[in-house]
C-alpha cells in the first residue's frame, strides 16, 4: 500500500530529519506511530501526502513510485484547518464536493454523521463557533469522507475527553473493518496505539534511520479488558520506557 524505500529528508534550515528511512505497509494494516515530540512524526505524514518531497529515495503509493500522491491519501493534519468561512456542515461536505457531488446531495450524505460524531445542531455554526475538541470531529470527519483507501491521521483524538476518545476509537476501528482501509496513526498515547494497532513504530534516534517494530499480539476484535493482560502491560511499560529514554529534560 505504501513503502519508503532509502528515503531521506532534511528541512531548508539543515534540520535532518529522516536518513536512508526504509519500510513497508500492506493493504488493510492498522499501524500507529509513536515517538516524542519533534521526533519528525508529521514530517512523515507531509512526505507522504506529497505536500513535501524527499530529498532522496522513493515513497510508492500502491507500489507506484514517484507518481503524484496529492490528492491520493485522506489526511487529517494536526492542525484542523478548517476553513473559517465555511459552516460547520460546509466544511464536513468538502470533500464530497471535491470529489464532484452536488451541494444538496452531500449535505443529505453528511449530515446523519454530524450526529453520529456528537456534532448534531452545530451544522450552521462556523468553526470559530466551535470548542477544540469539536473542530477536531469535524476534520476526523473530513478525512474519513475523502473516501481514500489509506487515511492518515495525525493525533486525531489529542483534544477529546476521555469518553469521547474512546467512543471515536470504536468509530474508526469499525470504519476501518467495514471498508478494509489502511491507517496511519499518530498519537502520543501508548494505550490508544495498542489497542488500534497491529503494529507499532516507534521513532527512537534524529535522524530517524529505522523504526523499533512491535507487533500486537492481540485477536480482533478486541476489547478494552485484553490491554490489562500481562503481556500487554509489560509492551506498553516497554514502549514508555523507550519514549522516555528520548526525552532529556
Ligand atoms: N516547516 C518546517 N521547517 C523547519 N523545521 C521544521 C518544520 N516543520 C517541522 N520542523 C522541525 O522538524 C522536526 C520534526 O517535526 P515534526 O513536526 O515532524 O515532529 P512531530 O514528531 O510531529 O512532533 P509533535 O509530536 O510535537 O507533533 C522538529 O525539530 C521541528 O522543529
Ligand atoms: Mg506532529
Amino acid at each position: 500500500m505504501l513503502s519508503f524505500d532509502g528515503v531521506s529528508f532534511t528541512y531548508e534550515s539543515g534540520n535532518s530529519i529522516l536518513d536512508n528511512l526504509s519500510f513497508n505497509i500492506l493493504p488493510s494494516e492498522f499501524i500507529s506511530i509513536i515517538g516524542v515530540s519533534g521526533s519528525g512524526k508529521s514530517t512523515i505524514f507531509r512526505l507522504v501526502t506529497g505536500l513535501d518531497e524527499p530529498s532522496g529515495g522513493t515513497i510508492s503509493l500502491e507500489g507506484n513510485p514517484n507518481t503524484q500522491r496529492l490528492g491520493k491519501v485522506g489526511y487529517m493534519p494536526q492542525q484542523d484547518l478548517l476553513l473559517p468561512w465555511r459552516t460547520i456542515l460546509e466544511n464536513a461536505c468538502l470533500p464530497l464536493e471535491v470529489a464532484g457531488l452536488d451541494k444538496k446531495a452531500a449535505k443529505e450524505q453528511v449530515q446523519p454523521l454530524l450526529q453520529e460524531f456528537g456534532l448534531g445542531g452545530t451544522e450552521d455554526n462556523y468553526p470559530g463557533e466551535l470548542s477544540g475538541g469539536m473542530k477536531q470531529r469535524v476534520a476526523f470527519l473530513r478525512a474519513v469522507l475523502s473516501g481514500n483507501s489509506l487515511l492518515l491521521l495525525d493525533e486525531p483524538f489529542s483534544a477529546l475527553d476521555a469518553i469521547t476518545r474512546l467512543a471515536m476509537q470504536e468509530w474508526l476501528i469499525n470504519l476501518w473493518e467495514k471498508r478494509k482501509s489502511t491507517v496511519l496513526f499518530i498519537t502520543h498515547d501508548v494505550e490508544e496505539a495498542l489497542f488500534l494497532s497491529d503494529r507499532i513504530f516507534l521513532l527512537q534516534n534524529k535522524p530517524v534511520t529505522s523504526f523499533v517494530e512491535i507487533e500486537v499480539p492481540l485477536e480482533r476484535p478486541r476489547i478494552r479488558n485484553d490491554l490489562h493482560r500481562a503481556e500487554m502491560l509489560e509492551l506498553k511499560e516497554l514502549l514508555i520506557g523507550k519514549l522516555r529514554s528520548e526525552v532529556s529534560l
